[in-house]
């Protein structure tokens, strides 16, 4: 069977990488892509490195335009999605890539991001741990689909597994990421300007203010409810979070680190990051000794984490690569997609990153 597929927010880097992944996935018809100011364009205009797909021309992003697919990606600023939903009730499945069906909590949306609160979907990260086993259980035969939050999703997977366990502690995570600017869209805006970030550094978002974090608090909560039922609320988890632009196109190197629980052994706290990966194709830990780069993973579906147990500060880290339009957004639309639809998991996607 092969899947009608109309893809919104087609312009953008999300859209764009979401187009990139389906044009060589063998079930897909990209029939319909959507845009906003770039509507009429071919979008070739917009996306020049999608050869493949010239013949398409960026449709307005209406709901009348979207329905009659198998299958509709939205791929739009947060706060633009919840609208389209109502009127997509007969698709099949409906993937996210922004933030409207991710967050539990109409609070953490109101707190964070404002605006009329949307359901929550069911979150696309596979590989994350969940109180009763993976989050790609939750997957199979989904309708609905929130794909995360890139920056979310590195640490979720980086520190999901010590939680799990209960090797470390989570009252008490730091969290500080290098990321590519291409993370916050392709719209214009002066301090993503190439003057303003080659050859610089640049924190933002410091001081608890990222619209990320609640949903790592909310992925680490849920772990939580296996062990103490009491801890399942987000208060249980505390995260100091800070990202730093840094010039790339795409990345994020993510570095996290959490006390270590009292009386775990070295081994048992590797032993978690092994069990919970060991299996994975597209989440991998490395040997002891070894920690990613950025370059590691470009274009790649893949997060490759290193872990150091860090006796003389008392805590864990744990450092983690990948690509957030790739595992970060479209790579995890897809894999979740496959998932929801009974195809082979991998389908259309790459653990291999391009090198130099
Ligand atoms: N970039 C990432 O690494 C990343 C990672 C995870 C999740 N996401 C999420 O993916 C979504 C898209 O992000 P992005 O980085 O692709 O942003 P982007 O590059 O700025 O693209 C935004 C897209 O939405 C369209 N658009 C803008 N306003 C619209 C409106 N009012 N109605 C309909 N379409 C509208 C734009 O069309 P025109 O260009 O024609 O105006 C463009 O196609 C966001 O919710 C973001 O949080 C992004």
């Amino acid at each position: 069977m092969t899947y009608s597929v109309a893809v919104s927010g087609a312009s953008g880097y999300a859209g764009g990488e979401i187009l990139r992944l389906l044009a060589a996935h063998p079930d897909i018809e990209i029939r319909t892509v959507t845009a906003h100011s770039s509507a009429g364009q071919p979008l070739v205009d917009q996306q020049p490195h999608l050869r493949s797909l010239s013949q398409l021309t960026l449709q307005h992003t209406t709901p009348e335009i979207l329905a009659g697919h198998d299958i509709v990606f939205l791929a739009l600023p947060h706060g633009e999605s919840g609208q389209y939903t109502d009127a997509l009730g007969d698709t099949g499945l409906v993937i996210d890539a922004g933030a409207d069906h991710r967050l539990t909590s109409a609070q953490a949306w109101e707190d964070f991001y404002g605006g009329p609160f949307h359901e929550p979907w069911t979150y696309g990260v596979p590989e994350l741990l969940t109180a009763s086993g993976k989050q790609r259980e939750k997957l199979h035969g989904a309708r609905r689909i929130a794909a995360p939050g890139c920056n979310a999703s590195t640490v979720s997977l980086s520190l999901a597994p010590g939680v799990a366990a209960g090797v470390i502690d989570p009252g008490d995570i730091v969290s500080v990421l290098a990321v590519g600017p291409s993370g916050a869209g392709k719209s214009l805006k002066p301090h993503l300007l190439g003057s303003e970030i080659l050859g610089s550094a640049n924190p933002y978002a410091v001081g608890g203010t990222h619209r990320h974090i609640p949903e790592i608090r909310q992925a680490l909560a849920a772990l939580r409810q296996a062990q103490e039922p009491s801890q399942a609320q987000p208060d249980g988890i505390r995260i100091s979070f800070t990202p730093v632009i840094v010039p790339m196109a795409r990345g994020i190197l993510a570095t996290s680190t959490a006390p270590i629980a009292d009386g775990v052994s070295d081994a048992e706290i590797r032993a978690a990051w092994q069990s919970a990966y060991g299996d994975e194709t597209f989440v991998q830990l490395l040997p002891e000794g070894h920690f990613p780069r950025t370059a590691d993973v470009l274009g790649a579906n893949t997060a490759l984490m290193g872990l150091a147990v860090d006796r003389a500060a008392g805590r864990v880290t744990v450092v983690t690569a990948l690509d957030n339009l790739v595992k970060g957004t479209a790579g995890a639309a897809v894999q979740s997609m496959n998932i929801a639809l009974g195809l082979p998991e991998d389908r259309a996607l790459t653990v291999n990153g391009v090198a130099p």
